[in-house]
């Protein structure tokens, strides 16, 4: 199969004193005071931001935030990002209110070479979520090379992601884009054996296609969060009060026929009787939920099983908390899992985390530092697990 062409493929001549109009996944949490609460996807763009500098480009940063349906809305703006991304760059970035349009194309063409600008929300356009083609020639007219590095926005077929570069060549990967898609590419097309999913979460209906692609591939499918209990109920096991749902236990029926002993279920549940009763947690075993308590996490003979299973393996892949990982002492699941893949990585294990929940698992515990890859992609990753096209991807050029 054709590799996209990356950062690494343009000569001196396609960048220097040449706009790189760069796509990025900017979309980060802000508090109520605008302030940034996790920049982990700032920081992730970083290597591409500097190479692109360094190599006399001026770089135009294409961002959006939220979901702002097409037209400006305050809290969404990308103004408190460019503060923050000037601050971890130790050098000014500019900001430009418009983000297409005569004066955006003033701004990117006076860009100095080595200068960093970003342009505002591209969500506040009608076009964009549409992926309109005027906007898409718009966009286009920004730069003079096109670098993509928003792999967390690739699965939306987006003015920004797509469209532009239908109008602008070359369209290449940045370092970020370039990495995501090497350890999911590569986990998922030659793993190390064993390989071993882990996938949670609350619902199966979230993670059904990534179950029937991974099952045939993997050596293990490991299993935790409340998705668990769809699974129990199909099994005929009590679950008491558990989310369940009840149209997905036909599906998990067929799953458990197929997968054999390739899927293992929690053999025990931390309990309670709500939520917010966490001084009442206790471990039962799987066909013990009272018919009065929830399952919340995963319980302790589960955890070390399944940190046993992690600790063998030489690939392994998770997608979705075992738990409510942020209501404690229900984190307890999430956070061996966590621990157990970092001391594999230690020992020369692949270990792959997909985004969202699980992501934000690793990094409340501190851990994602020893992860071979922490994906920088919620909704993307799942996507592309699931063995779906990423139109953001699919749109860069081939390298033969
Ligand atoms: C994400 O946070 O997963 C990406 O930035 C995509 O955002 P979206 O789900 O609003 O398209």
């Amino acid at each position: 199969m054709a590799r996209k062409a990356s950062i690494r493929d343009l000569s001196d001549a396609q960048l220097k004193g040449k706009r790189a109009l760069v796509r990025v996944d900017f979309n980060v949490p802000l508090d109520a005071d605008l302030r940034i609460t996790d920049d982990t996807r700032i920081r992730a763009a970083l290597p591409t931001i500097r190479f692109l500098a360094e190599r006399g480009a001026s770089v135009i940063l294409l961002s959006h935030l939220g979901r702002p349906k097409g037209k400006p809305v305050a809290k969404d703006s990308l103004a408190p990002v460019a503060r923050h991304l000037a601050e971890l760059l130790s050098s000014p970035v500019g900001f430009s209110q418009t983000t297409v349009g005569d004066e955006a194309v003033r701004l990117t063409r006076a860009l100095p070479p080595g200068d960093v600008l970003l342009l505002e929300n591209t969500r506040f356009l009608s076009g964009e979520e549409s992926n309109d083609p005027t906007l898409a020639a718009e966009l286009a007219a920004l730069g003079d090379v096109f670098v993509n590095d928003a792999f967390g926005a690739a699965h939306r077929a987006h003015a920004s992601t797509v469209g532009v570069a239908q109008f602008l060549r070359p369209a290449v990967a940045g370092f970020l884009m370039e990495k995501e898609l090497e350890y999911l590419g590569r986990a998922l097309a030659e793993p190390r054996r064993p390989f071993v999913a882990i996938l949670g979460g609350a619902k199966i209906s979230g993670k059904i296609d990534v179950i029937a692609q991974l099952l045939p591939k993997v050596d293990g499918m490991l299993i935790g969060g409340a998705m668990a209990c769809t699974f129990y109920q199909a099994m005929g096991l009590g679950i008491g009060k558990s989310l369940v749902e009840p149209d997905r236990v036909g599906m998990a029926k067929d799953l458990l026929a197929t997968a054999g002993a390739r899927l293992t279920l929690p053999h025990d549940a931390m309990v309670a009787p709500s939520i917010d009763q966490p001084a009442r947690a206790h471990a039962v075993p799987r066909d013990r939920i009272p018919a009065t308590e929830a399952m919340y996490d995963i319980g302790p003979r589960t955890a070390e099983s399944y940190a046993r299973a992690i600790a063998t393996a030489k690939t392994v892949i998770w997608n979705g908390p075992m738990g409510v990982f942020e209501s404690p002492p229900f984190d307890a699941g999430t956070i061996a899992i966590a621990r157990a893949m970092a001391a594999a990585t230690d020992h020369g294990t692949t270990t792959i985390v997909g985004g969202g929940d699980s992501a934000a698992a690793v990094a409340q515990a501190g851990l994602e530092s020893r992860m071979s890859h922490v994906s920088t992609g919620g909704g993307a990753s799942l996507e592309y697990l699931e063995g779906k096209t990423l139109p953001g991807v699919a749109a860069l050029d081939d390298v033969s």
